[in-house]
Formats: C-alpha cells, sequence, structure tokens
C-alpha cells in the first residue's frame, strides 16, 4: 500500500466493488469475456460529463500511436483504456485506492487491452519514475483531494519529457458560495482541497508548465447533469453507472455536484499546458 492520505482512501474504499462491477455487467447483458471500452463506459468515467469529456482530452492531446501516457489518478482506468483502444497509445494509469487498481486490471484484461495498459498503485505524490519519462500526462478530476498542489504538479512535470504536455479536466471553487457536500469526490470538507482556478493556473506555471489551453465547461457539465437527474428521475439508476461506485449517498453526490455548479460555487475546465 502507497504512502497516502488515509482519509482519501477512505473516501473510495468501497466494499465488494468487483462483485458490483460484476453483477452490473450482468444486469446490463454485457458478455464479461468479450469486454469492449464502450461496454465499460458507463462505469469507466467517473467525472463530469462522462465518455465527452474524455474524448475531448484524447483530442487535445493529439496522440499519437507511439506516445507513452501517463494518467495521474486514474480510478478504475477508463481513460487509459479508451486512449489504448482508440489511438493504439501504451498508457500507464496510477492511482491511490488499491481496489480501483485491482478491478481495473481485471476490466483491461477481460477487454484484451492488456499489452498497452497497465496500472499501479501508488501517489501522485511520489511517482514511481526516474525522470522524463512520459509524452503526455493526463488527469482527471484528481487534485481536488490533494491539498499539496505544489508537490501534485511538481511530480507530474518532472516526469514528462521536454516538450510533452500536460492535459487536464479538474473542478474549482469559485472563490464564491462554498460548495454544498457531499460530492463525488468527497463526503465533506475534510478531504476536498479545492482550489480557485486562479490559484491552480499559477501552480501549474510555477513548475514549469506553459498553459496553452484553458477552456471553461460549466454549460456543458449543467447540461449533462440536467440530462442525468431527468434519467434518475424517470427510470432510476441504470444496471452499470458511476453509482455503483459513489456509494450509499451516490444521489446525493451527483445532484449537489450539478448544484454547486450551477449555483456558481464550482467551475469545471479542461486545459493543456507544455514542460518547457
Ligand atoms: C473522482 S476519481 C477520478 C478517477 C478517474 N480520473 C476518472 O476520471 O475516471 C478521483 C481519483 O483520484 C484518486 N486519488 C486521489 N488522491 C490521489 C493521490 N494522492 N494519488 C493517486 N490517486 C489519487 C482517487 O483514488 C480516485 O480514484
Amino acid at each position: 500500500m502507497p504512502q497516502g492520505d488515509d482519509r482519501v482512501t477512505r473516501q473510495y474504499q468501497i466494499g465488494d466493488l468487483w462483485q458490483k462491477i460484476e453483477a452490473g455487467l450482468e444486469a446490463a447483458g454485457k458478455d464479461i469475456n468479450s469486454l469492449t471500452v464502450d461496454d465499460l463506459a458507463p462505469i469507466d468515467e467517473f467525472h463530469t460529463r462522462g465518455r465527452a469529456a474524455t474524448s475531448e482530452l484524447a483530442a487535445m492531446a493529439q496522440l499519437k500511436p507511439s506516445d507513452l501516457v501517463l494518467d495521474v489518478g486514474c480510478g478504475l482506468g477508463g481513460t487509459a483504456r479508451y486512449l489504448a483502444a482508440h489511438y493504439q497509445s501504451r498508457v500507464t494509469g496510477i492511482d491511490l485506492t488499491e481496489a480501483y487498481i485491482s478491478a481495473g486490471t481485471k476490466l483491461t484484461d477481460f477487454a484484451g487491452l492488456g499489452d498497452r495498459v497497465e496500472l499501479l498503485c501508488c501517489s501522485a505524490l511520489d511517482l514511481p519514475y526516474e525522470g522524463e519519462w512520459f509524452d503526455i500526462v493526463l488527469t482527471q478530476h484528481v487534485q481536488m483531494n490533494i491539498a499539496d498542489k505544489h508537490r501534485f504538479y511538481t511530480e507530474i512535470a518532472r516526469v514528462l519529457k521536454p516538450g510533452g504536455r500536460f492535459i487536464f479536466h479538474d473542478v474549482f471553487s469559485t472563490g464564491g458560495a462554498p460548495p454544498l457536500y457531499p460530492v463525488p469526490w468527497a463526503d465533506d470538507a475534510s478531504v476536498s482541497a479545492l482550489v480557485t482556478e486562479a490559484q491552480a493556473r499559477t501552480a501549474i506555471e510555477a513548475v514549469g508548465l506553459q498553459v496553452a489551453q484553458w477552456i471553461g465547461k460549466v454549460q456543458e457539465s449543467v447540461k449533462f447533469f440536467e440530462r442525468v437527474i431527468a434519467r434518475i428521475e424517470a427510470k432510476g439508476h441504470p444496471p452499470l453507472g458511476i453509482h455503483l461506485i459513489l456509494g450509499d449517498n451516490a444521489e446525493d453526490k451527483i445532484r449537489n455536484h450539478a448544484r454547486n455548479l450551477s449555483q456558481n460555487r464550482l467551475s469545471v475546465v479542461v486545459g493543456s499546458a507544455r514542460k518547457q
């Protein structure tokens, strides 16, 4: 078990994760022995706007099959599998939550992507690489759990090759009214380390990453949640979905995230930066 923030580990650790995923796949009529990344999309995207956001990040990264890619805080590894399947990239995902890495490795093998995707359990604050190794480092919805932003971005910059790119999709505080909890990454404020967009941008640039794109995604995210909530109200949760990993208070987390965005408490950004 890597050194990490116990509060974060407790936040994401849920019992019987693999059994829940297997049952969800079966209820959704998926054959576990011939899974595709599209079959897994409902559970693979633990961030605002689901697969649409991942495909935007992939387009931003302009990936080539020869690229070595690192996904920091990969969760179940959905983004890694998507990039490997669609761009033939070799992708490593790292995450602090052991249960995600273990379940994610099984999903990768069942999807036949074990030759291109590797998932490792370790901390984003102590990446197990000696030096400038990756062409692309990306991250989605992870830094909100990490108080030490300087160390987080320092580690990312350290493992990027010169000229390599950092691609991110993140949630920030607006500096206005505080967020309502629970949210998908935190049951309460003690496990949430939100900063404003300006603070994050300063932290990114302080480690030698030059911001190239900074694109607000609040409108699209609010619309996304309107659709998700309307679907839950009409039909309940689908057999396979993020609620399986959000736990008993899944609906409160989803509704609060939506409220935080529509009430201008939080913002969402996709962006890129280049290592000098
Ligand atoms: C909201 S989930 C996002 C997962 C994934 N990026 C996605 O979009 O599907 C946040 C993830 O960040 C991971 N995480 C939080 N702090 C971390 C740290 N210090 N090192 C590595 N992973 C961390 C959690 O374990 C969790 O899997």
